[in-house]
C-alpha cells in the first residue's frame, strides 16, 4: 500500500507565496507517488475570529487556490474539514490524552497571543490537539509542511504515543513531517526577520496568489533590502536576511538552488535583481491566479467536488475514530 499524505491549510485569508512555495507546491507531486488527503481546516481558521462571510469566501478561495495550484480531485482528496464531524470527535478524545505541560511549550501559541493569553481563544490554545486529529484520523505518516509545524509535528507523534501506551493498542503510527529543502520558511517582505503570514496586517509584507501582476511588482519592488550587492558566497548572503529571503523565493520559483542563484546574480544590486525575481514571479504565479478566478466563476462544481472529498475522506476516517473510541471503552451505538 502506498504511504498515506495528509496535509491542512486555514482558509484565514488568501494563501501567500509562503504557502505555496513551504508546502502546496510539495503536495502536488506527492499525488503521484502517495495516497493523498488535503483539507482546508476551517475550525482551526475560527480560533482567531473570523467574520461569517469572510470565512465563507476564504474557504471557496483557498480550495479554488488549491486546485489551481495542480491539486486534482481524481488524484487526491480535497475536502473542508468542518465537512466531516470525525475531525472535531477525534479532537475532543486529544484534548483529553494532551497534557496542559506539553500545550504550555508551543511557540505558534506563544507568538499568536503575545503579551494578550488571558483574551485568546481556548480553542487557540488546543488547536495541535485538533490537528493531531486531522492526521491520525486517518493514520497519515507523512505530512508536508514548512518550516514552523514540526513543533506540533512533535506533539502529535507524542499523543499517538501515549494514546497506544495508554489504552494497550497499535493504533496510531509514527508520523514524519516533510519539510522542502527550499523556501521552507519564506519571510515577510518588510521583516526579514517575520515569517511571512496571511494575517499580517500589511498586505505589503506578502504575496498573495490572486496578487496583480503590477500589485507582484511593486510588493518586490517596495521590500526591505540592503544597500549591498548580492554576494557570491551563502556564508556572506546568511549573515542578511532580507537578502537571503529573496534569493530564497527566487531559487523557489524558478527550480534552482540558492547557490545556483547567486552565480547569476552575485555582484548585482537590489536595483538589478528586483525586476528579474518580479517577472519571474509574475511568470509562475499568473497562470495561477488565472485559473482560480476561473474555478470561481462556477462554486456549484466547486461544492460538488468539495463534497466528494468529504464523502472519501469520511468513509476512511469513520472506521478509525470506530476503532480509538472503541479502544478507550466507549459503549458503541448499537
Ligand atoms: P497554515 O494555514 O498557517 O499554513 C499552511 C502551510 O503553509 C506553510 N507556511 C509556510 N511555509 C513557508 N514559509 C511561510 N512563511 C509559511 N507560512 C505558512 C505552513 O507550514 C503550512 O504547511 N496548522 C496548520 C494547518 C493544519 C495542518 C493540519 C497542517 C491543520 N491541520 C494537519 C498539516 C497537517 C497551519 O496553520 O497552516
Amino acid at each position: 500500500m502506498q504511504q498515506r499524505v495528509f496535509s491542512g491549510i486555514q482558509p484565514s485569508g488568501v494563501p501567500t507565496l509562503g504557502n505555496y512555495l513551504g508546502a502546496i507546491r510539495n503536495w502536488v507531486p506527492m499525488q503521484d507517488t502517495h495516497d493523498c488527503l488535503y483539507c482546508v481546516v476551517d475550525l482551526h481558521a475560527i480560533t482567531q475570529f473570523q467574520k461569517p462571510e469572510d470565512l465563507l469566501r476564504q474557504t471557496r478561495e483557498m480550495a479554488a487556490a488549491l486546485l489551481a495550484c495542480g491539486l486534482d480531485p481524481e488524484r487526491c482528496i480535497l475536502f473542508v474539514q468542518s465537512h466531516v464531524p470525525a475531525h472535531a470527535e477525534l479532537g475532543w478524545l486529544f484534548n483529553c490524552v494532551a497534557r496542559l505541560g506539553w500545550l504550555n511549550r508551543m511557540t505558534q501559541f506563544k507568538d499568536k497571543a503575545g503579551k494578550n493569553a488571558e483574551n485568546m481563544s481556548s480553542g487557540l490554545y488546543v488547536y495541535p490537539n485538533l490537528m493531531a486529529a486531522d492526521i491520525l484520523l486517518y493514520k497519515a505518516t507523512s505530512v508536508p509542511v514548512g518550516d514552523d509545524q514540526k513543533q506540533h509535528l512533535e506533539l502529535a507523534n507524542d499523543i499517538a504515543q501515549k494514546f497506544n501506551h495508554d489504552y494497550g493498542v497499535a493504533l496510531f503510527p509514527r508520523i514524519e513531517p516533510f519539510i522542502g529543502a527550499t523556501a521552507a520558511r519564506v519571510m515577510s517582505l518588510r521583516d526579514g526577520t517575520k515569517k511571512m503570514s496571511k494575517s499580517d496586517p500589511s498586505d505589503q509584507s506578502r504575496i498573495n496568489l490572486n496578487d496583480a501582476d503590477d500589485d507582484i511588482a511593486n510588493k518586490i519592488k517596495r521590500a526591505k533590502t540592503d544597500p549591498e550587492p548580492l554576494p557570491d558566497s551563502l556564508a556572506e548572503l546568511e549573515k542578511r536576511p532580507e537578502a537571503r529571503n529573496l534569493v530564497g523565493i527566487m531559487a523557489a520559483v524558478t527550480g534552482r538552488e540558492p547557490a545556483q542563484v547567486l552565480a547569476a546574480h552575485a555582484g548585482q544590486g537590489f536595483g538589478q535583481f528586483k525586476p528579474a525575481l518580479a517577472d519571474a514571479l509574475v511568470a509562475h504565479l499568473s497562470p495561477i491566479r488565472a485559473e482560480m478566478a476561473r474555478l470561481l466563476e462556477d462554486t456549484d462544481a466547486l461544492d460538488a467536488a468539495l463534497r466528494r472529498g468529504a464523502e472519501k475522506a469520511e468513509a476512511i476516517a469513520l472506521p478509525i475514530l470506530a476503532e480509538a473510541k472503541a479502544a478507550m471503552g466507549f459503549l458503541p451505538r448499537r
